[in-house]
């Protein structure tokens, strides 16, 4: 019988992961109270629960403004609307990143130009972002990505130089830290997204951290129908309206599980990078493993996922095979997002988006060189979810354990390989 599961064989784990969201008593009693008050929704915004969560987020990040919203992509939109970027503004976004964090610039009316990422932190490539700037470039999204960090001294200072607004996007990155400083706190925004399998979640959210009070006080409007908001919180006047917004509140009901979050998050953040830094550590002996190199500067790490790399040839396997493979030997893995440039959605002929339409030019991905973002995505990447670390040092050994039978039957596998590609499309 073969070795892999796979094939027939015995599973390297057969003990679920834990699940996530975690929860217990301290959730249920959360939810009971808010129903219990009546003030269930987001309106008049911000409610109490609402109103606490932005205080604790912006302590836990470690500054910032907090101004919590519906989701991780609105954020984004907003923050560049409280900028004044908008129609034509160009917006530079890292390719190797999930479909929002140039979908956003779009719902603002801005062009998002994408550019290569750096092969060490799979994060946005500054070099490749200082020749993408034009007249018309006007600010940068950096995704921290998985568990790592964008160089943000490199993206502060090109933002300086040029005047760009930096938004972080750190949907990937809760309780991260750069030289000391929160994800989100060191440029003039930052995004966060709350939705279910996030690291902190209120199962649909997200939170945007400003620079100042006075923009806060602007994505507060903008996030509530329009409604003047004063600075420190709290609409003017709740009937009037002084421009365009929408209704992307987030609810007392999801605020107040996003509370209950923030007080398991800590343990739970020590947990992952203790687990993390031993996996590292166990993945940098397998030849053909590359382990993404640690910047110094990224003082705290924290793990969403958990990414490292293959080199195809000398581990034996392909990336799409291996991940099948360990998914079938009970470790939760995954090949990651595509290189934005392949992403169909933002293709003009294929979209009636506005944008896209309007400024073909900038979409003509085909033409796109992005060689980083596309060895990643295509060949090297390998995205493990963060429930490994949860099941400490057991978790890990058993997901070194399947990466290790993997390649040992390396031949077996390679024989089979068609059988179990993972296809994206
Ligand atoms: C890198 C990145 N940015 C933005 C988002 C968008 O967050 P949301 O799903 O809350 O809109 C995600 C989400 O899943 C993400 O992974």
């Amino acid at each position: 019988m073969s070795e892999l599961a796979i094939l027939g064989g015995p599973k390297t784990r057969t003990e679920p992961y834990p699940a996530w969201p975690v929860w217990d008593q301290r959730d249920i009693d959360a939810v009971t109270e808010v129903i219990k008050s009546g003030r269930w929704g987001g309106y008049p915004y911000p409610g109490p629960k609402t109103t606490e969560l932005a205080k604790k987020f912006a302590e836990l990040q470690g500054g910032g403004y907090a101004v919590p919203m519906a989701n991780g992509t609105v954020t984004m939109e907003v923050a560049l609307r409280a900028s004044n970027i908008g129609w034509g503004d160009e917006v530079i976004v890292p390719a190797y990143t999930f479909q929002a964090t140039a979908s956003a610039p779009m719902s603002a009316g801005a062009i998002p130009v994408i550019v290569d990422i750096d092969p060490n932190t799979y994060c946005l490539d500054v070099k490749a972002a200082t020749r993408a700037i034009t007249p018309k470039t006007k600010a940068i999204i950096p995704v921290h990505l998985g568990s790592n960090m964008a160089d943000m001294d490199a993206i502060m200072g090109l933002a300086e130089k040029h005047n760009l607004v930096v938004i972080e996007d750190c949907a990937h990155a809760h309780g991260a830290k750069w030289r000391g400083m929160g994800a989100g706190t060191i440029g003039h925004f930052g995004s966060f997204s709350l939705q279910s399998s996030k690291t902190l979640t209120s199962g649909e959210g997200g939170i945007l951290l400003c620079r100042t009070p006075e923009l806060a006080a602007l994505a507060a409007s903008i996030i509530d129908c329009g409604r003047p908001h004063a600075l420190g919180g709290g609409a003017d006047d709740p009937n009037g309206l002084s421009m365009q917004g929408g209704n992307f509140r987030l609810s007392e009901l999801q605020a107040t599980l996003a509370l209950v979050g923030i007080e398991r998050f800590p343990a739970q953040a020590k947990q992952r990078e203790e687990m993390a830094s031993y996996m590292d550590e166990a993945l940098s002996e397998i030849p053909g493993v590359r382990v993404l190199r640690r910047d110094e500067r990224h003082t705290t790490r924290s793990f969403y996922r958990y990414i490292f790399a293959i080199d195809p040839q000398k581990f034996g396997v392909e990336h799409d095979v291996m991940c099948a493979v360990l998914g079938a030997e009970g470790v939760p893995c995954w090949v990651g997002y595509e290189a934005m440039h392949n992403y169909e959605l933002f293709q003009p002929q294929k979209s009636k988006l506005a944008v896209p339409n309007a400024f073909p030019e900038n979409f003509d991905f085909k033409n796109m060189h992005l060689p980083e973002a596309t060895r990643a995505c295509e060949r090297e990447s390998i995205w493990l979810d963060e429930s490994i670390f949860r099941a400490g040092t057991k978790g890990v050994d058993d997901a070194v354990a399947a990466i290790k039978k993997i390649q040992k039957n390396a031949q077996e596998l390679n024989n089979a390989t068609e059988t179990f590609r993972i296809k994206r499309k």
